[in-house]
């Protein structure tokens, strides 16, 4: 691969499903261009190449798990067998540009780091993934022996299988913040991670007045809100929830209530965003269709027309929706290997 001068080869992992609007946003960044993407079997990854000064930048987008600095690319039409694997990842030349970015965006090296290697593999019918890490670690250590193994590591070894037969191997650059995005000060079961919430406030278009979550919960979507501009307005059924989410978002107006008789009027909010209460955690008050026609009612109601409704829910059938909403973007993702949609409405 040739690149011009002062340009890192990177890749982020997102939520599974979330990898195209990821790259929509990297390809959004002045000096940021993507060049494929793929799927590791636990993540989506987004290949992408950063000018220096831009690098920063992209450690900051909101709907990415983690980033890293590249250090190579391995086939397995090359040789399928994990220690030549292993071989043309940890080449010392790239691994030490990659360090080089590692320590400019992290933290100064020292000569005794702690390392791990993480490994994923599409197909174990070559060999497993846990023999592709265990060479990876023994290329590491004959390069680095200085360097002790610990978890968790001042530094992160990954190679991904992100599409068959190709590997991707990176350093992290990212910590456990930019997936928490500051974390939650009360946790709640059922509670969404944050970069799926900050996918789904993305969908809602730019900032403009009022974001409503009427099924709030811990707040995570409103916390979201927040960060992008919007004032954020929440209720949930649960008044402990309301608490919670008092707790987690100050900046946010919250009440209890219920979603099917929403307590504000037409046109108030300029898009609703929301995590429907279905699923393994929480169950809905009535038949699940009934409820969910008068909560899109109420939702299609209190959205001024123009603005956004947009749901985490399995399944909305196609009459749930009243006629003042029109489904613009439907995107199935996976949350913790559960398959669940994002359901992207416009309000006419
Ligand atoms: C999946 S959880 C939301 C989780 C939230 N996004 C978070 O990050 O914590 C769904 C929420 O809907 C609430 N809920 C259930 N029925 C409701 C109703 N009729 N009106 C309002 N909220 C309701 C539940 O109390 C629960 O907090």
């Amino acid at each position: 691969m040739t690149r011009g001068p002062g340009v890192t080869a990177m890749f982020a992992t997102c939520v599974p499903g979330l990898g195209p609007l990821v790259r929509r946003q990297l390809d959004e960044l002045p000096g940021v261009s993507t060049t494929g993407a793929g799927f590791d079997g636990r993540a989506d990854i987004v290949l992408f190449e950063a000018e220096r000064d831009q690098r920063g930048a992209t450690l900051e987008l909101r709907t990415a798990e983690d980033v890293f600095v590249e250090v190579s690319r391995a086939l397995r039409s090359d040789g399928d067998s994990p220690r030549p694997i292993a071989g043309r990842i940890w080449q010392p030349q790239r691994v030490q540009r990659a360090l080089s970015i590692w320590a400019e965006e992290v933290r100064p090296l020292t000569a005794s780091m702690t390392f791990r290697v993480i490994a994923r593999v599409l197909t174990e019918k070559a060999f497993l993934r846990t023999d592709l890490r265990q060479q990876l670690d023994q290329a590491v250590r004959a390069d680095r022996p200085r360097w002790r193994f610990a978890d968790p590591a001042r530094l992160e070894v990954w190679v991904s299988e992100y599409a068959a037969g190709r590997f991707v191997a990176g350093l992290r650059l990212s910590d456990a913040e930019m997936r928490q995005h500051g974390g939650r000060d009360t946790e709640r079961r059922g509670a969404l991670r944050p970069t799926v919430a900050a996918a789904m406030v993305q969908l809602a278009g730019p900032a403009g007045g009022t974001l409503l979550d009427p099924c709030c919960g811990a707040g995570t979507i409103l916390a979201e809100a927040r960060a992008a501009g919007w004032a954020a307005h929440g209720s949930d059924i649960d008044p402990g929830a309301v608490e919670i989410a008092r707790r987690n978002v100050p900046g946010a107006q919250l009440r209890a209530g219920d979603a099917r008789r929403l307590a504000l009027p037409d046109g108030a909010a300029g898009a609703c965003v929301s995590n429907l209460p279905f699923g393994r955690q929480y169950e809905v008050q009535g038949h699940s269709d009934g409820w969910l026609s008068a909560v899109l009612g109420e939702m299609a109601r209190v959205t001024r027309p123009g603005g956004f409704v947009v749901l985490l829910a399995p399944a909305i059938a196609r009459n749930a929706a009243p006629d003042s909403l029109r489904l613009r973007q439907r995107i199935p993702i996976r949350l913790l290997g559960t398959r669940t949609t994002i359901w992207a409405y416009h309000r006419g």
